[in-house]
């Protein structure tokens, strides 16, 4: 058994990373290029939709030349993933491509059918004919799968699956692809499906960073329904410890649930964001962020209560989260305080423009 975060087991000399430039993703590449004694090649393979940024991974692309290689490809273009698998000898895989936000799963479903479903099942065709140059595909999930709870239990790995949003129904369809690759082709594989993630380079859709942004610049601060409802957070540095455990001494064809064991009502949290602004960065007029919330009207389908067991991964790979959700929130605010080109080129669309320059449209 080996401890959560400690180096690799098994040596992944060219591991491809889809949606590296997204929020988890580009944490993950930061986080294993950084603190880890990596000494294989990342291939990430990002499309740059609206969500993915290549700044995110600026720092690094300058700083690992030799062992960051990035190609703009879509996940859903079989032939270019044919080409970038057999050009850089693929042998693992770390999957985080995919349409993410509930909202747009309501808006725009098609998008979620073809990226997180079409595209999962043509990376897994991909690499199963690596054949037995191939080591692992790691799937990273979510626990929306498992529907909703109510005020009462966790999810487990053994819950049924029953997802709400076209979002949830999407990685639903592509965690039994991937279970369905490893029980018929014997693809070596493992699933994680986690809980909602906080931390820095998060797209300001969600409702973390949607919140810090708007109380900024003075704007309404929406909530939806009566903002009861619960997720269960994790920071993102917890999230990439416990994915890369997993693809070191996780058992393959099997699923762990990763939680943040930090179990909050909406209303709570941007509450708590209003009061961390106040307190390092008070509103020039000087009233109270708290002022800005407002009640919205509720999302259709609304999931009442997430919350993971993740005792499995705990007992079996010893992980469990380092950061509490009071000081992950705070490093959370302050890194978007910090990061004002980010969120400027982020705002007014100016990484979209870069990217066109550099790629085309
Ligand atoms: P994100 O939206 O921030 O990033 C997604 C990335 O995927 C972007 O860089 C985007 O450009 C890229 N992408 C989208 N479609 C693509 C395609 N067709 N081909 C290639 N690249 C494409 O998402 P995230 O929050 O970083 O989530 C990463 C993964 O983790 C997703 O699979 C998501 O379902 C899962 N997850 C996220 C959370 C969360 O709280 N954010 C929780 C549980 C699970
Ligand atoms: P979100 O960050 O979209 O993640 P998910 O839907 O995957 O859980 O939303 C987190 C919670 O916050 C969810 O219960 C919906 C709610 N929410 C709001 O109340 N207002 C908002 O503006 C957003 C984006 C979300």
């Amino acid at each position: 058994m080996m401890t959560a975060g400690n180096q690799s087991t098994i040596e992944f000399k060219n591991l491809l990373v889809t949606g590296g430039c997204g929020f988890i993703g580009s944490n993950f590449i930061r986080w294993l290029m950084n603190n880890h004694d990596f000494s294989g090649r990342i291939i990430n393979v990002d499309s740059l939709t609206y969500a993915g940024n290549p700044e995110n991974l600026a720092d690094i692309a300058a700083d690992f030349k030799s062992q960051y290689i990035f190609q703009k490809t879509d996940i859903c273009d079989v032939a270019a993933l044919e080409a970038i698998f057999s050009r850089f000898a693929i042998d693992a895989v770390c999957h985080f491509a995919a349409e993410s936000h509930v909202d747009r799963s309501i808006k725009t479903p098609g998008d979620f059918i073809q990226t997180n479903i079409v595209g999962t099942f043509n990376l897994l065709e991909t690499a199963k004919a690596r054949g037995d140059q191939f080591k692992l595909f790691h799937h990273v999930s979510t626990d929306e799968v498992y529907g909703s709870l109510g005020a009462e239990g966790l999810f487990r790995e053994d819950t049924p699956y029953r997802p709400n949003s076209p979002y949830s129904a999407s990685k639903a369809a592509s965690d039994h692809l991937v279970r369905a690759y490893y029980k018929t082709f014997g693809l070596p594989a493992t699933i994680s499906n986690c809980s909602n993630n906080y931390g820095p380079y998060q797209f300001p859709e969600k409702l973390i960073p949607l919140v810090i942004l708007n109380a900024l610049e003075g704007k309404p601060l929406p909530v939806y329904g009566d903002g009861k409802n619960v997720r269960d957070w994790l920071y993102v540095e917890d999230h990439c410890e416990a994915i890369w455990t997993i693809m070191n001494a996780g058992r393959r064809g099997e699923t762990y649930n990763v939680g943040g064991k930090a179990e909050m009502e909406n209303i709570v949290i941007v509450q708590m964001i209003c009061d961390i602004l106040d307190d390092i960065q008070p509103a020039r007029d000087g009233k109270a962020r708290r002022q800005l919330i407002t009640f919205v009207k509720d999302r259709p389908g609304h999931d009442r209560r997430y919350a993971i067991d993740f005792s499995k991964i705990n007992r079996a790979l010893n992980w469990s989260p380092r950061e509490s959700f009071t000081s992950g929130l705070r490093k959370t605010v302050q890194w978007y305080l910090n990061q004002k080109k980010w969120v400027e080129n982020i705002k007014t669309g100016a990484y979209q423009q870069w990217i066109e320059e550099q790629y085309g449209s």
